[in-house]
């Protein structure tokens, strides 16, 4: 087929859900699988409240798991990961003729690119670029870090099964903060119509965010006086209300 035109089955596996379908939860622990033609490519994953716990590598067929360690605990076995993949392959042909071969929308995938924790000039940081709401899982992702494109140093999730069947992934890059260094997360969808671009610079706190802060706190202050002279004026409202009501009864 050709590229853009594609269609993906993307099965959910709902494991271990223990809520009725009359209560809503608040995370599921599930998996995705998928096949599709363009490459060809296809994923076997299972996810734990939106982070990735292991994937099947359809290539060494092996189990990969997320964090280094977790299989001295469990065990999953490859080869269940694969049939699933073959089934789908064998469903993928059959839905593409009902569907008379129809392509599948591409969607815009949403860009952000942030910190894993409050930045310090010098200090070891994270950065993540997170991009959601990606369909088909096709995507290009560059690190770019002032002007040129990064070839080490980056790590990156599988995609990740969202609720309405679209994906997310995580990318992270290892980095030293300084005054300098611009760094740019770039992705590239079918759905875009050109790439997207997130930027993050180190921003010196400005005296203008310190102005504001008084602002706000001024703000505040107004309105709790004003509160508290609304309060008075009410109770001594009410008092010559009662006052009156009462000689009236007289
Ligand atoms: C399927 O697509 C072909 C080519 O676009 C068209 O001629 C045919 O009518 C379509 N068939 C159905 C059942 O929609
Ligand atoms: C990703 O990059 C490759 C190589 O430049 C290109 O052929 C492909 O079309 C790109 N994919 C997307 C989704 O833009």
């Amino acid at each position: 087929m050709r590229s853009g035109e594609m269609i993906s089955v993307c099965a959910l596996l709902v494991l271990g859900l223990k809520a009725s379908d009359a209560v809503t939860v608040d995370y599921f622990d599930f998996g995705a699988e998928y096949y599709q033609t363009y490459g060809p490519s296809g994923e076997y994953l299972f996810d734990y409240e939106g982070n990735e716990m292991f994937h099947v590598d359809l290539e060494s067929k092996s189990v990969v798991w997320t964090l280094p360690g977790l299989e001295k605990y469990t065990s999953f076995d490859p080869q269940g990961g694969l049939q699933n993949i073959n089934i789908d392959k064998f469903n993928l042909d059959i839905m593409m003729k009902v569907s008379n071969f129809t392509a599948a929308t591409n969607i815009a995938p949403l860009v952000s690119v942030y910190t894993t924790k409050p930045v310090v000039l010098g200090e070891p940081n994270i950065l993540i670029c997170c991009v959601k709401n990606i369909f088909p899982p096709v995507m290009n992702t560059t690190w770019i870090k002032n002007g040129e494109k990064m070839t080490v140093g980056f790590s990156e999730t599988s995609f990740l099964p969202a609720q309405d069947h679209s994906f997310g992934r995580l990318h992270y890059l290892a980095f030293l903060p300084n005054e300098h260094d611009i760094y740019t997360c770039e992705v590239e969808h079918w759905g875009l119509e050109k790439p997207t671009r997130r930027v993050w610079k180190h921003e010196a706190p400005t005296p203008i965010s310190e102005a504001y802060q008084n602002v706000i706190c001024a703000l505040g202050l107004a309105v709790g006086i004003i509160g508290i002279i609304a309060g008075v004026m009410l109770i001594i409202k009410g008092m010559k209300q009662s006052a009156a009501q009462g000689r009236s009864q007289h």
